[in-house]
């Protein structure tokens, strides 16, 4: 089928700038670890005010550091939200840490401070939120309880590069936080992520554990026969030169893995850059006229904007309201996409009743905001930077169409 408004696969029509930028680090010396990497780190670092970014392959790679430097382990308590794509608690699950849902607030459709505290025990270690949409969690309150508990927090900034909170830039207000530059968010990389964090402890680890190297605290040794060759450049090799010299502290060190981002994705990544500020201004705009068109319809709800949060629009969220209309959100969908062709991509499934959760007794009614909100009221319109005014004047007019369908048919 061909839509009218299709969900478009990339997040904004890349040009002449980005080609170049490609094109121009293919004839380097090398397209991996190189000067394209090292600028994207400092100027994602810039944006964020952030003390440490290391780029990475993914945000899924960047959250899999997170944990590994928290050094979480089995039966470590997560408190997280439900409200996420699946990938959030994945580090969580591959290392056994015990997963705690939190609900979300209705609007925001993020994690509910209030839900936190009464599901902290003495075995709670850290707390995962995610910035979901494109809209802060609100952070005071949730660093006031893990600095009251002594627990870390991760930030899954995903879809929220360049958004704020309190006029500060999320991903540098928890202990680390987590960025994607898949193709589909506010800025592109193709596949891309990055790392944040102030904490010169974990930027250390991070740097080794997410670029194939071994991490551990070190002590000198002394044995003649291993070390006579340590100088020539030829054995530059980090990793191998400090073998030379060195031992683990009781033979104790973390595995690394190769998270590295290439330097075409850098270079990609240092234009959409210079660009994220113009394209999270278009998504709000285009946000902001669909919330003027949509608020006037009966049956049909917009997410508010908290005061506390500058919204940059990764998804654009509508809350349907079945009782009014006089039909399920399922048939209101069906409206937006095979009557006015509109694609159609419910975003996200409470994670907390995906089969690996249920199969370890999570279940239907552990998050009834999440799961009423998802099930009956909640929805999404295509948004990207490529939308047309056509487009925008279409949507608006479909879901007041579907509306009116709908209630006449009761
Ligand atoms: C909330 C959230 N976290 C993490 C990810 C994973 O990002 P990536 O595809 O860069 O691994 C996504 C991807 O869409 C996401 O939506």
């Amino acid at each position: 089928m061909t839509y009218m408004v299709p969900y478009s696969g990339i997040s904004n029509r890349l040009g002449a700038e980005e080609i170049k930028a490609v094109t121009d680090v293919l004839s380097q010396d090398t397209l991996a670890m190189g000067p394209a990497g090292a600028e994207f780190e400092r100027r994602f670092a810039e944006l964020l005010d952030a003390r440490h970014v290391q780029a990475t392959s993914s945000c899924t790679t960047a959250l899999f550091l997170a944990a590994q430097v928290l050094g979480l382990g089995p039966g470590d308590e997560v408190i997280t939200t439900p409200q996420t794509f699946w990938v959030t608690t994945w580090p969580l699950q591959a290392r056994g840490c015990v997963i705690k849902f939190a609900d979300i607030d209705p609007d925001s459709l993020n994690l509910d401070p209030a839900a936190i505290e009464p599901l902290i025990t003495e075995r709670t270690r850290s707390i995962w939120v995610v910035h979901y949409g494109g809209q802060a969690v609100d952070m005071d309150p949730v660093m006031a309880i893990a600095r009251r508990h002594g627990l870390s927090v991760v930030e899954d900034c995903a879809h929220v590069a360049g958004g704020t909170y309190k006029g500060r830039p999320l991903g540098a207000i928890g202990d680390i936080g987590c960025f994607s530059f898949h193709s589909l968010k506010n800025m592109t990389t193709g596949e891309g992520g990055a790392f944040v964090t102030g904490n010169d402890r974990y930027a250390e680890m991070a740097r080794a554990l997410g670029t194939i190297h071994v991490w551990g605290e070190m002590s000198e040794r002394g044995d003649p026969r291993i070390g006579p060759y340590r100088q020539p450049a030829y054995y530059r090799d980090a990793h191998v030169r400090r073998s030379y010299t060195h031992d683990y502290v009781d033979g104790r060190y973390l595995v690394g893995n190769n998270y590295r981002m290439s330097e075409l994705s850098a270079a990609l990544g240092i234009v959409q850059l210079g660009k994220l500020d113009r394209l999270n201004g278009r998504r709000r705009d285009i946000a902001h006229r669909l919330d003027a068109g949509l608020r006037r319809v009966p049956g049909i709800g917009v997410q508010n904007e908290k005061p506390y949060a500058r919204h940059v629009h990764h998804l654009y969220t509508l809350f349907y309201d079945p009782e009014t209309v006089g039909a399920p959100k399922d048939e209101f969908i069906r409206h937006l996409q095979e009557r006015e062709g509109i694609e159609i991509v419910i975003r996200y499934f409470p994670i907390h009743l995906l089969p690996e959760f249920r199969a370890l007794g999570h279940r239907y009614g552990e998050c009834p905001v999440a799961e009423k909100t998802y099930f009956e009221r909640q929805i999404q319109l295509p948004i990207y930077d490529h939308l047309t005014d056509d487009q925008v004047e279409h949507m608006i007019g479909a879901v007041s169409r579907g509306v009116a369908r709908l209630a006449a048919n009761r």
